[in-house]
């Protein structure tokens, strides 16, 4: 939802600027815009489309200057245009503004400064927010923009320039993300850490209702009323590389391919042989765990298909309650907290505006909050009780894919952990169950290394238009999340099902021309019901492609194609078989020209409601 970046330097930072917005991309590429101040004037560049394309058209480095900023678009209010792109500048050309949010009164504030004489040069709700700056400009930058945020309602984060106060770069959020970074002798703003990262790892978040004057320099914090705040620098860990495709052509496939790492990296040393060590990050928030007596999963997208996972596990084992809730949902509801409910939130952003109303909501309601994210500083990370961090790195490509697979993990341990406390797993259990997932990243790098007939399949596949996913029990969010990310990368229509409700309906649409691919992994729970689903679509004509267990020669007789994964305890077979749905997902994308790290309409962080 909108990247926004900054710096404030002693020397030229277009090509900085240009580096850092390339980074933040993924947060939306409608247009992308910089500007600059030189001589006391500002200049700005801007388009529509993807940055490598404007940058060809406009030359950005072409930008003189020692203070700049820049923005990437996802287009919230006012057309995808060449005058919609920010920056926004006031009338008289002195002020310049980025912002990512949404300014919910701009009507009223637009109609008000209209009828002082200002006048607009964009339909977007931002540009307010720069003739409020030059209608009660007092030449303290910070102090004008200040008042400015005091009129505002909405979300924003924004970076303000002006040509009266060159050497400084103004920042504040409510709602919207934005970092500070600390440099030698410059300084940077940022929505998200991996803009910045090959530049420093020092870094300030900042706080809704707090306002920053940057210079090359120094930094300032201050709150809405104007009085400094202290803040804490914080190291960040991860490596600018991590950031980076290094050699693969997308970060989609990077990503998918990382997630070995990403599930040991995550397991990390929360478990020995013998047990789940999880007291520390949880005992604090929730000091009676054995206590619990209800769980609410809240989050979208991807991560609420973790949570449905989440829910199987939770009540299979640790045998608490547990619902799962849209986020969005959730909060428009009058939901009831009773006393030991307490709400799991994940999100690999911390970010997604849904999921944090979700969790000030329940807070409100006085449920205890453990989130599981990944993003070290993120909103939903700091206003949780008890965080868990997925440590999976940066996930750069719009579809979420080895943040899937790390929340799958943490949600895995968190679940023995409480089974264990609340005395249901006996010791050998526990020491199975760890062997288990301990197995994982090998069994998925196997995955990984067969990818060529899932290659293969997707060749076969791709000019198709339709295509129907079926799971059971465990597997059905696995259904949901592999047409997700079908749906989401390659725009096929897709439509993940509970494999006995199809005949409920999607039936219907079976014909000789709809792939059905169906999670058919043999256990002794639903496999002779898939089986019998899967008759019910070859009865029809329709093309069924099985993800099923290496050897099950059974299914190979039933269906048309079959994808092999290597067999482990039930409980984790979500995290094998979605790995050849991804794979898929991203070869049909590839085939059919797209590109899969920017899915057109969608955004990587959902920071406005
Ligand atoms: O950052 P979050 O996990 O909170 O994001 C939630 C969804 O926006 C996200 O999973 C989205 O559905 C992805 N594009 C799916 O690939």
């Amino acid at each position: 939802m909108c990247g926004i970046v900054g710096i404030v330097s002693e020397r030229e930072v277009s090509s900085t600027l240009l580096d850092a917005i390339k980074r933040l991309e993924y947060r939306g590429y409608d247009s992308v815009g910089m500007v600059c101040i030189a001589d006391g004037v500002l200049s700005t560049k801007k388009d529509i489309g993807k940055i490598e394309e404007v940058e060809k058209k406009v030359n950005f480095t072409a930008l003189k200057g020692t203070i700049g900023m820049a923005h990437s678009r996802w287009a919230t209010h006012g057309g995808v245009s060449k005058r919609n792109a920010h920056p926004h500048e006031d009338c008289n050309g002195n002020i310049s503004l980025v912002h990512n949010g949404i300014i919910e009164n701009h009507n009223e504030l637009k109609a008000e400064l209209q009828k002082k004489g200002h006048h607009f040069t964009s339909d977007t709700d931002t540009e307010v927010i720069a003739h409020l700056i030059e209608e009660n400009f007092t030449g303290d930058i910070l102090e004008t923009t200040r008042k400015a945020l005091c009129r505002l309602e909405g979300s924003y984060a924004i970076g303000v320039i002006c040509t009266k106060k060159d050497d400084e770069l103004i920042a504040a959020r409510k709602e919207s993300p934005l970092v500070i970074g600390l440099g030698e002798r410059e300084n940077y703003i940022a929505s998200d850490i991996p803009a910045i990262l090959p530049f420093t790892k020092k870094i300030i978040f900042l706080e809704n209702g707090e306002i920053a004057r940057l210079t090359k320099e120094k930094v300032e914090v201050f709150d809405l009323k104007g009085n400094p705040v202290t803040k804490t620098i914080e190291t960040i860990d991860w490596g600018a590389k991590q950031a980076e495709k290094q050699g693969y052509p997308h970060f989609m496939l990077k990503e998918i391919s990382e997630q070995p790492t990403a599930i040991s990296d995550t397991i990390g040393d929360r478990m020995t042989e013998h047990d789940i060590l999880l007291d520390e990050e949880i005992q604090k928030a929730i000091p009676n765990a054995a206590g619990l007596k209800r769980l609410i999963v809240v989050a979208c997208g991807t991560s609420w298909h973790a949570g449905l996972i989440g829910e199987f596990m939770l009540e299979e084992l640790a045998k608490i309650p547990t619902e799962v809730e849209y986020a969005s949902e959730f909060r428009y509801r009058d939901p009831i907290i009773t006393e030991g409910t307490a709400v799991i939130a994940v999100s690999q952003s911390g970010e997604t505006a849904d999921t944090i109303a979700a969790i000030r909501e329940a807070k409100k309601k006085g449920a205890k909050v453990i989130s599981i994210v990944n993003v070290e500083g993120s909103t939903i990370a700091r206003e949780s009780d008890a965080v868990l961090f997925t440590h999976a790195g940066p996930e750069i490509g719009v579809a979420s894919t080895k943040a899937f697979t790390a929340q799958l993990t943490l949600i895995y341990l968190l679940t023995i952990y409480l089974a264990k406390k609340r005395g249901l797993l006996p010791q050998p259990q526990i020491s199975n169950r760890i062997r288990d997932i301990r197995k994982i990243p090998h069994q998925i790098q196997e995955i990984l290394e067969n990818q060529d007939s899932i290659k293969r399949l997707a060749e076969l596949f791709f000019r198709h238009t339709n295509a129907l996913y079926l799971g059971r029990g465990i597997n059905y969010p696995i259904a949901l999340e592999g047409a997700l990310k079908l749906k989401e990368v390659s725009y096929l229509h897709a439509e993940g099902y509970p494999a006995a409700e199809m005949k409920h309906g999607p039936i219907a649409l079976i014909d000789n021309k709809m792939p059905v691919v169906v999670i058919a992994t043999k256990d002794n729970r639903t496999y002779t019901k898939v089986l019998s689903n899967i008759a019910e679509v070859k009865a029809r004509g329709g093309i069924v492609i099985a993800i099923a267990l290496k050897g099950d020669k059974e299914i190979e007789e039933k269906v048309d194609f079959v994808l092999s994964i290597p067999e482990n305890s039930y409980i984790l077979t979500p995290l094998l078989a979605v790995i050849p749905l991804q794979l898929f997902a991203y070869y049909v994308s590839v085939l059919k020209g797209k590109d899969p790290d920017k899915p057109v309409n969608l955004a990587k962080s959902v920071t406005v409601e």
